[in-house]
């Protein structure tokens, strides 16, 4: 018997691991004519290629490339800031020819530095100046949901400076030897459902289209694609080591990260913090949230050719240890906490250890395993870096601790 929530007539969430129906997983190494890949030139050359199409017009939509007329412009620099640790700069990031769509990236650099340092790179939820108590970042424009018909999305009062600050440990970065670079995401994509009128989206409709066609981006493919453009800048920072970006984020921004790396290979490292249903966790597994139910509640996250599989995850193409792999051989961390179970930990482990074989084409280390690792003990020896916090669905400095010690292995000299 099927249980019913009266409310959204969707099946009740399941977290009983004997519920979790029997399925298959598309294999990433059987091309869609049935060739069996058994090498890093023909993953590379041609199941990479057929599977990124995939996960573009069946998941997450295709976005454009970088605009002709993209520009920056350095806003503000300051270089005694967190007690004369770090250079703060602030950059708008112009996407069109004009200026008037834009998105400003706040990014902090080591002062201590004898070379252009690695940077994480990530979407903020609540505004650039919520991430640290840092008094001189300009205070992001708060966009959100109107809270009544015709009401204005742009709150004359957003979030309080440093509202976010556990989750962004910026002089630990700093201490490290690491940039941090940061945009508030509303910026880009603001993060309710407006039938694709207020973001980037219409910057780039063609004649007459008025919202994006079934495969084409939703607002995640949006946020990655700022994410690419961010990159565009910190390409030109001398600063900065583009080489060695990371880019991160914690739950949908964590589907975002993998996303970006997925598309974008300048990123040399992604980290999926609690990504959950469209992130790193199996579809497959119908395991706390499902493809049903991130469909109904976020209706603009993914493209339209998405709904085909709320309900029938059998029939997707892919599954989201594919996503893991197109990031292959670049290092991965999947990170989880054991209390989210609505994120799945067990199905984003496992998309880790069915990415692995992947990998092991390139000769490299992935994850192994059936069973959830121990909690609290990182898995940091492999390609694919892993833990299982205890507590619940956050971003904390637990989790990037791993994430620099991991960082360190893969992006230091
Ligand atoms: C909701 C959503 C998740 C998402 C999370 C978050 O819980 O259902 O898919 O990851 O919000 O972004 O915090």
């Amino acid at each position: 018997l099927t249980l019913f929530c009266a409310r959204a007539q969707m099946p009740a969430t399941n977290y009983d691991e004997s519920q979790v129906p029997a399925y298959t997983l598309p294999d990433p190494l059987t091309t869609i004519a049935g060739k069996k890949v058994t090498d890093a030139e023909t993953w590379t050359s041609e199941r990479r290629p057929e599977l990124l199409s995939l996960f573009e017009s069946e998941v997450y939509g295709k976005a454009p490339g970088r605009p002709e007329g993209l520009h920056f412009e350095v806003l503000s620099e300051d270089r005694y800031t967190l007690g004369n640790m770090a250079t703060r700069r602030e950059i708008a990031v112009y996407f069109t020819e004009s200026d008037a769509h834009f998105m400003t990236i706040l990014l902090y650099i080591p002062n201590k530095r004898t070379d252009a340092v690695p940077v994480f790179l990530g979407l903020n939820f609540k505004g650039n100046h919520t991430i640290c108590d840092d008094p001189l970042v300009t205070e992001s424009v708060s966009r959100m949901k109107p809270r009544e018909e015709g009401g204005s999305e742009v709150r004359a009062k957003g979030f309080p400076r440093a509202a976010a600050a556990s989750r962004w440990p910026v002089e630990m970065l700093i201490a490290n030897g690491y940039g941090l670079a940061t945009i508030y995401r509303g910026d880009i994509d603001p993060d309710y459902d407006d039938g694709f009128q207020n973001g980037v989206h219409p910057l780039f409709y063609r004649e007459g289209q008025t919202k994006p066609a079934p495969d084409e981006w939703g607002t995640i493919a949006a946020w990655a694609w700022g994410l690419s453009r961010a990159m565009d800048y910190l390409e030109t920072d001398e600063d900065v080591d583009a080489s060695r970006v990371a880019v991160i984020g914690h739950s949908r921004h964590g589907k975002t990260a993998l996303w970006a790396a997925a598309v974008d290979p300048r990123f040399a490292m992604a980290v999926s913090n609690d990504s959950g249903c469209g992130g790193a966790a199996l579809s497959r597994r119908c395991y706390g949230e499902t493809v049903a139910r991130i469909n109904s509640l976020f209706p603009h996250w993914f493209c339209g050719n998405f709904n085909r599989y709320s309900g029938n995850e059998a029939a997707l193409p892919v599954d989201q240890h594919e996503l893991i792999a197109l990031i292959a051989p670049r290092p991965v961390y999947i990170a989880s906490a054991v209390e989210d179970r609505w994120a799945d930990p067990k199905g984003e482990f496992l998309a880790g250890v069915h990415a692995t074989p992947v990998y092991e084409l390139f000769g490299l280390v992935g994850l192994s395993g059936t069973e959830l690792p121990q909690t609290d003990a990182p898995v940091l020896s492999g390609h694919i870096g892993h833990h299982v916090r205890s507590g619940d669905h956050d971003i904390t400095l637990y989790d990037w601790r791993q994430f620099v010690k991991f960082a360190d292995k893969h992006l230091k000299r």
